[in-house]
């Protein structure tokens, strides 16, 4: 069974970077990732320079990615003004984006839900008219550092609010890692259940160490598509607490070990995480770039013996 990875390092990744990372860089981690197999990105985000100025550089880098083959650059895209800077760039789909809960809502948008979702129909107006695709993500979608849990209702009034004006894939973000498996089923069941046509796919951050267990869960319901990022780099400069995806490696690892295909290169990834690791000049904190993985040997004559 195929399962998709969108990589979201370049985005989610490089927004809570506490330097910023030079155009070239940023454009050499996408390329890495386009080597070992990556044919889904969140590129960038087309926000306000202001609220991540981490990527105020959202042209440049689409500039230097968009000659790449049999690839689909996604970008986030909150407004109107978002979407027209998006539109002049080879992003192929729009990420609209917002949060389940008010409190993240006004930290993350400036907004209340609900004007968030009056503040989307610009958006996919221009998105139609430009032939773009348009998808949605919901943060918070769980948990919310202000609020808590996320009930499931609130969760599918968004969703379903969503659904009405036109959506038919979701991003269901687990932004601050407090998804627990019995949360991501009942979710999915739940969503599933309401709207059987939506494509749901899973953003899931490693905060607590449960992202692979809610993976597991969420393939167990039907779920194939999952985002992670190249070192487990990332988190919600506005969610306080937030740390990184679930490590691209260490996913991908685990799929294969439980015979799923992800179309992706291990060994190449593990490169490739090394050098970002490098690049961006501190640990990261995928697993696999430390552990070897499953199955590897290593040589007994250079081990320590227990020798009494
Ligand atoms: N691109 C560039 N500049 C933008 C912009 C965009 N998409 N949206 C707004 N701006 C600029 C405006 O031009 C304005 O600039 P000015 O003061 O120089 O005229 C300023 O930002 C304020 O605009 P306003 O429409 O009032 O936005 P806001 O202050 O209410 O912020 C968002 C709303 C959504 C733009 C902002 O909260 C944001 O960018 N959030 C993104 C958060 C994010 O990416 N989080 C991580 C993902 S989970
Ligand atoms: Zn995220």
């Amino acid at each position: 069974m195929k399962i998709e990875i969108t990589e979201v390092g370049p985005r989610d990744g490089l927004q809570s970077e506490k330097v910023l990372v030079p155009v070239a860089n940023k454009i050499e981690l996408i390329q890495r990732a386009i080597d070992a197999g990556v044919k889904r990105f969140e590129a960038t985000s087309f926000v306000s320079p202001r609220a991540i100025p981490q990527l105020a550089d959202a042209e440049d880098v689409m500039a230097g990615v968009s000659d790449a083959q049999d690839v689909i650059f996604q970008a986030l895209v909150p407004n109107l003004r978002g979407a027209e800077r998006a539109a002049r760039t080879g992003v192929h789909e729009w990420v609209w984006f917002l949060s389940a809960t008010q409190s993240h809502s006004r930290a993350n948008s400036n907004c209340s839900v609900e004007d968030a979702i009056a503040r989307c129909e610009p958006v996919r107006d221009l998105a139609r008219a430009e032939g773009k695709r348009a998808v949605a993500a919901i943060a918070a979608a769980f948990g919310c550092p202000f609020e808590g849990v996320t009930p499931t209702a609130q969760l599918l009034k968004v969703a379903g609010a969503l659904v009405d004006m036109g959506f038919d894939e979701i991003k269901l973000g687990d932004t601050i890692g407090t998804a627990t498996p019995s949360q991501i089923r009942r979710t999915v069941t739940q969503l599933k259940a309401a709207h059987p046509d939506l494509k749901l796919i899973l953003h899931l951050h490693d905060t607590r160490g449960m992202s692979l267990a809610n993976v597991m869960t969420g393939i167990s319901v039907g779920i194939t598509r999952f985002e992670s990022s190249l070192g487990g780099i990332g988190g919600c400069p506005f969610a306080p607490g937030a740390t990184g995806n679930v490590a691209t490696e260490d996913l991908v690892h685990f799929l294969h070990a439980e015979n799923y295909e992800t179309g992706l290169d291990f060994d190449k990834l593990i490169t490739h995480g090394r050098w970002l690791a490098e690049t961006l000049g501190h640990p990261l904190p995928a697993r696999l770039l430390s552990a070897p993985p499953i199955g590897a040997t290593q040589p007994l004559d250079s081990a320590i013996r227990a020798v009494g």
